[in-house]
């Protein structure tokens, strides 16, 4: 049986080994363009072993056509394979813990409704809890990790190891790829990445943090103005 990995190749796509499913999914956000939840997902066809832009420029989107060979498409890897090992800022109260990876953020938004997950883990009451532990689960990063100190349990969800195309209709861009599951990432160096349950790859090639999603697929003149004008930015 063929093992599921993801695999980099340097200055080129993502190698997808062993069947892992493959699907896409739409964020939906609410009036203030914050996020609140998924739509229902679609599967994409695909076969067991295949290779996902990580340029953004191939015209066979999601699946690489070879054109990285041909721009000046630069993937080299920056970020730490220990990120959230190593690069985790704390935030708590009595009962919470808020675990956050602030790199490895990739703009979904989902911490930011109801006066932001930080504001309702202080405020501490039923529902405002409620809704935070929602806003960490879904943030597919895994930038943010919600531990309840008194229960001892976390956020997270056990996921089944599968690939999500995330699209950001509020924003009118394709996001990031969606590792689920504690699939494998290798590195064009053959190093593995921490083994993590929900991770986020560029697939835009504009990233800061290659291989993981920064958020720059925002990094549009339109989209941006769409953004300022919805947070009421300057
Ligand atoms: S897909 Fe998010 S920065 Fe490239």
């Amino acid at each position: 049986m063929v093992e599921m990995k993801v695999k980099i190749l340097s200055n080129g796509p993502y190698i997808v080994t062993g069947n892992i499913p493959l699907y896409k999914i739409v964020m939906v956000s609410d009036e203030k363009g914050h996020a609140t939840k998924f739509k229902k997902k679609e599967t994409i066809s695909h076969s067991s072993k295949y290779s996902l832009c990580r340029c953004g420029n191939s015209k066979n989107k999601p699946f690489c056509d070879g054109i990285h060979a041909h721009s000046d498409f630069n993937g080299e890897e920056i970020a730490s394979k220990n990120i959230y090992k190593e690069k985790t800022r704390i935030f708590e109260t009595d009962r919470y813990k808020l675990i956050d990876a602030i790199e490895l953020c990739d703009h979904s938004r989902f911490c930011l409704r109801e006066g932001g997950i930080r504001n309702l883990i202080k405020k501490g009451d039923f529902k405002s809890i409620a809704i935070a532990k929602k806003e960490a689960a879904l943030c597919p990063s895994g930038r943010l990790l919600l531990w309840d100190k008194e229960k001892n349990i976390s956020t997270e969800k056990t996921f089944d190891k599968e690939i999500v195309l995330i699209y950001d209709d509020e924003m009118n861009c394709e996001g990031p790829i969606w590792l689920k599951g504690k699939i494998p990432l290798e590195s064009s160096n053959q190093e593995l990445y921490e083994i993590r349950n929900r991770v986020t790859l560029c697939r835009c090639g504009k990233s800061k943090n290659k291989p993981f999603c920064d958020g720059n697929h925002w990094m549009d003149p339109e989209i941006e103005e769409k953004f300022r004008k919805k947070w009421d930015l300057d």
